[in-house]
Formats: structure tokens, sequence, C-alpha cells
């Protein structure tokens, strides 16, 4: 008679182990942690802050550089290279319109992932001047490599 009841006993706690890990998961593998606002990939040209990337000055040495990436290109305004003040604070905000890309401004804690469908944020101080490269480090396709822009800090 017991064993019955140890086995009942069994699969309701399999039951219950099972039930928590797919919630959890459903829960928290959908959804990178850093990465709370959602954006639809094939309408973030359209959709703002994203239809004007680039930088943006929202204070005093407080920046915002708006980032979409694509394959194989950093969209970060019109031109390829940002120009800030030494001592600026810079909050990158980023999404991208196709596949996962990296975002690093090398020489920097500024390091995010990019993901399709989420907008993703890093902020960082640029207390030294000079030219920092803002690299894809997460591999993307052929056009990997060609993935960058420049930071100027002067
Ligand atoms: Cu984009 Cu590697």
């Amino acid at each position: 008679k017991y064993e019955k009841l140890w086995l009942l006993f069994g699969i309701g706690a399999l039951l219950v182990f099972t039930i928590t890990i797919g919630v959890s998961a459903f829960y928290m593998g959908n959804q990178p942690p850093s990465c709370l606002v959602t954006v639809d990939p094939s309408k973030v040209e359209t959709t703002e802050p994203f239809d004007q990337p680039g930088l943006r000055q929202v204070g005093e040495k407080e920046y915002e550089v708006i980032v979409v990436a694509s394959s194989f290109n950093f969209n970060v305004g019109p031109e390829k290279v940002i120009r800030i003040p030494v001592g600026s604070t810079v909050n990158f905000i980023g999404t991208t319109k196709d596949v996962v890309h990296g975002f690093e401004v090398a020489g920097t804690n500024a390091n995010m992932m990019l993901e399709p469908g989420y907008i993703n944020t890093v902020e960082t101080t640029f207390k030294k001047p000079g030219k920092y490269t803002i690299v894809c480090n997460e591999y993307c396709g052929l056009g990997h490599h060609l993935m960058f822009a420049t930071l100027e800090v002067v």
C-alpha cells in the first residue's frame, strides 16, 4: 500500500518540479534580465527613439547615443563618428533590426548584447580623451568584422 503512495508522491513532486522549471524558463529565458523594453524588429526605423539614431545631449555632460544595429552596420547617426567632450557620461541605447549583434566600446566597460525585439542599454563615463572604437563582439555573419563606429572624446 505504502509503495503506491510513494509512487504517487514521486510523480506529484516531479510534476511540480517540471512546472516550476517550465514557468521560470518561460519568464526568464524569454527575457534577458537587462532588456526590459521590447521593440518590433521590423518597425525599428519608425519606433522612437530609433527613428533618430545618434547622439543627443540630455544634460550637462550627459548624453544618449541611440544605436541601431543591422547586418553589417552600426547606425549611430548620419556619421560613423560620435564626438563628445571629456568627462561625459553616455547612455547607449540600442537594438537590432535583424540578428543578434554585440556592442562594445573597446577599452571601456560599455558592452552589451543587442537582441532582436529588445532594447538594451549601457552607461559609461569617458574620463580620458581619445578615439574609441565601437565594435560588434558577437559573430553575426560574413560582414561581422565590418561592423564598427568611432567615438571621439575631446
Ligand atoms: Cu554584428 Cu558581429
